[in-house]
């Protein structure tokens, strides 16, 4: 066992890292290598002010990360112990890691690893197949094994009545022109290294629609492209809300996404139910769970899509600080 990481390690990494969904792809982390730990932390510049006044999209896209960074930094043979929230007086640090005894991957870290470059949302209406219930069990059991909850919305009248709470959030959203603005402001039409392609933004809004999209593209739907009828819905849920258990949850976050990608599914998330607060808690009480919801996703099988970009691992990289 070497005594830390080295920065060859940490880039490559990171380069996996930053591979995590954000909130509008914003990249809300930095990392760094620190008496040979990695380091990561949410970039509070990067945090939009309106549509996430807490910042819990900024903590739940660094656990995806750290997630990501966990699985790089095992499957090169050098896995990391993680302390969350290292330094209580420093709390935008998320997680630091230093290196465990070296060992071979498992294959579950390695199909889990291969799925991130080909993990991507697709807000694109799914085909009507019902996902499987052995598919079903592995995604419960991925947020299981990151100490989360996945609780699938299950029958017409369940799924209804999630979708009216989904909507009502999307619509007290949307009243707020600061929320409308920075949204129009991360569409990229042209190729840039963050935001949303306009072309990955799925399409608009139609009256027809039982789900709220956020409204990122605006692409024209194809005659009788309409939405899955019976969706898939997953809610993922925490045991608490402390700026911890938002950690927890993106990386849980993440090992679904990375979990239903190795099984040939799609994923779209649909976070405005837990933006709003009065959302959060009526979805809370439809589930009957102890805990916090911190995540939804609409899941099914889709068409082929292409990766977002990601800004480039010197952008998100700090310079080595060896003292504290
Ligand atoms: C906390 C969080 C909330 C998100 N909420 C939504 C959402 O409500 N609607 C949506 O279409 N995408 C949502 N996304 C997905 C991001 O827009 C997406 O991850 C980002 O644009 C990068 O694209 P990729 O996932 O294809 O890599 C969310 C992502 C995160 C991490």
């Amino acid at each position: 066992m070497g005594t830390g990481y080295t920065e060859t390690q940490l880039r490559a990494a990171v380069a996996d890292a930053v591979r995590a969904p954000s909130l509008h792809n914003t990249q809300p982390w930095r990392f760094r290598l620190r008496d040979g730990g990695i380091e990561l932390s949410v970039d509070p510049a990067r945090r939009l002010p309106a549509t996430d006044p807490s910042g819990w999209g900024t903590r739940i896209a660094g656990g995806a990360a750290l997630f990501n960074l966990r699985l790089s930094l095992a499957v090169a043979g050098t896995p990391a112990t993680v302390r969350l929230r290292p330094y209580p007086a420093d709390p935008d640090v998320l997680a630091r890691l230093v290196p465990e005894l070296p060992r071979r991957p498992t294959p579950t870290e390695q199909s889990l690893y291969a799925a991130i470059p080909r993990r991507f949302s697709n807000r694109a209406p799914f085909w009507p197949d019902p996902v499987p219930a052995d598919a079903r069990w592995r995604l419960g059991e991925a947020a299981r094994a990151e100490q989360c909850w996945l609780e699938l919305v299950i029958g017409v009248s369940a799924v209804n009545a999630f979708a009216e709470v989904a909507r009502s959030a999307h619509r007290v959203l949307e009243r707020d022109p600061a929320y409308r603005a920075e949204r129009a402001d991360w569409i990229r039409t042209e190729p840039a290294p963050d935001g949303v392609p306009a072309r990955a933004g799925g399409p608009q809004n139609e009256p027809q629609d039982l789900l709220p999209s956020r409204g990122f593209g605006g692409l024209d739907r194809a005659p009788g492209r309409d939405f899955e009828p019976e969706p898939l819905v997953a809610v993922l849920g925490a045991t608490g809300n402390t700026v911890v258990d938002q950690v927890l949850a993106g990386q849980a976050l993440q090992r679904v996404l990375l979990t239903a990608t190795d099984a040939g599914l799609a994923v779209s998330l649909l976070s405005q139910p837990i933006e709003v607060s009065g959302a959060r808690e009526a979805l809370r009480l439809s589930l009957g769970r102890f805990g916090t919801p911190q995540m939804v996703m609409r899941i099914g099988y889709g068409q082929p899509g292409v990766a977002t970009p990601r800004r480039g691992v010197d952008e998100v990289l700090d310079v080595a600080v060896t003292q504290r």
